[in-house]
């Protein structure tokens, strides 16, 4: 992404508003926003480790765009209607130019086209796979794109690019049915999205005492505040591969994600695994489903000493691993993956 956005600038093609704010939408690690003139950055990254990466870089960061900018760069997420809203809001932002950047395996060439039909484009640059354009924001022509105010999976609230927008994960439901009614007193469900497990968890067991959602993107534990409302639920904004409980962990619930962008990546639900055999007491528990042929086992059999699978099917397998080994042993998280695309 950076290559193009460089090149446009540096061709002379694009050229940028004298003054005001740049806003720039979704950026991952993997972009260089080098050639923008960083004071006049605002970067707006719900993603909890891609936000901290450009705060240490000294970028501003915001959750969520609030204030006008001069120009407003989308970065392409792969989620076709997060990237229509994106474009929305960044049309709604922005004053002058809109600059819409991204990879043609993410679908910049279909948004490229669907803009066109509605707007002149005033360039573009292909460059390294991908696309680079811009227009002027016209927020009236793009309405249709706005974000649903009230968007839902099954009763729950979600909204666009949250993982399983639009049904619950029927992974996550075949944890749920396979988990006994007791689970214990206190409960992390790790990487909660927008809070099915959780929601479900409290329903079912009046024993458990605290259940804190721990989930990287802002914009899910927001879902996951307004469809978790039982007062033994407490929300944490964080990176789970880092994240420490302020308390005594029993029982620990994932589906971890899977896919770091479009690949699938392994490793991140072992630092997950990690992360639930450094929290957890000695004789906790951690109750997992995952893919049927993620290899997890092996990260499992090493950190806990009790490992089964307990239920399952041809396309995902419920995983129960109880008292983590010697907790000395893995104390820094050896799984800790550099991630440059949200991960699912
Ligand atoms: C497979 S989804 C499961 C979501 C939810 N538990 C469910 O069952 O519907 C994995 C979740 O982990 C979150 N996630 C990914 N990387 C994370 C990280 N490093 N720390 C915390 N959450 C993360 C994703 O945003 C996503 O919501």
């Amino acid at each position: 992404m950076s290559l193009r956005l460089t090149q446009a600038l540096q061709s002379g093609d694009l050229v940028l508003p004298d003054d005001g704010a740049l806003l720039v939408l979704l950026p991952t690690p993997e972009c260089d926003l080098g050639a923008l003139p960083q004071s006049r950055v605002q970067v707006v990254q719900p993603n909890k480790p891609h936000h901290d990466f450009f705060q240490l870089a000294g970028f501003e960061c915001v959750t969520d765009a609030d204030a006008p900018c001069a120009a407003a760069l989308v970065c392409l997420p792969r989620a076709k209607a997060q990237a229509r809203a994106m474009v929305f809001d960044a049309c709604t932002r922005s004053t002058g130019l809109v600059i819409v950047d991204g990879n043609k395996t993410d679908g910049i060439d279909s948004i490229y086209k669907d803009v066109r039909r509605r707007v002149p484009v005033l360039g573009q640059m292909t460059k390294a796979h991908g696309r680079i354009f811009w227009f002027t924001a016209a927020a009236g022509e793009f309405a249709d794109w706005q974000a649903p105010q009230d968007q839902q999976a099954d009763g729950y609230q979600t909204a666009p690019g949250v993982f399983s927008a639009d049904a619950i994960d029927p992974a996550s439901k075949a944890l749920i049915e396979a988990l006994p009614t007791r689970l214990g007193r206190n409960v992390v469900d790790l990487g909660a999205g927008w809070g099915y497990l959780s929601e479900r968890l409290l329903a079912i067991d009046p024993k458990i005492e605290v259940l804190d959602l721990v989930e990287a993107d802002h914009v899910a534990l927001t879902c996951a505040r307004a469809n978790v409302t039982d007062p033994r639920a407490r929300f944490h904004w964080a990176d789970a591969l880092d994240w420490s409980a302020p308390g005594t962990v029993d029982v620990v619930v994932m589906n971890p994600p899977f896919h770091t962008g479009r690949t699938a990546d392994p490793s991140l639900g072992r630092g997950f695994i990690a992360t639930a055999a450094r929290i957890l007491t000695s004789s906790g528990t951690l109750w997992m489903v995952a893919n049927r042929h993620l290899p997890y086992e092996t990260a499992m059999d090493e950190l806990f000493t009790d490992v089964r699978e307990v239920a399952g099917d041809k396309r995902f397998k419920v995983l129960r691993a109880a008292r983590p080994k010697s907790r000395q042993k893995h104390r820094a998280n050896p799984n800790r993956a550099r991630r440059s695309r949200p991960n699912r």
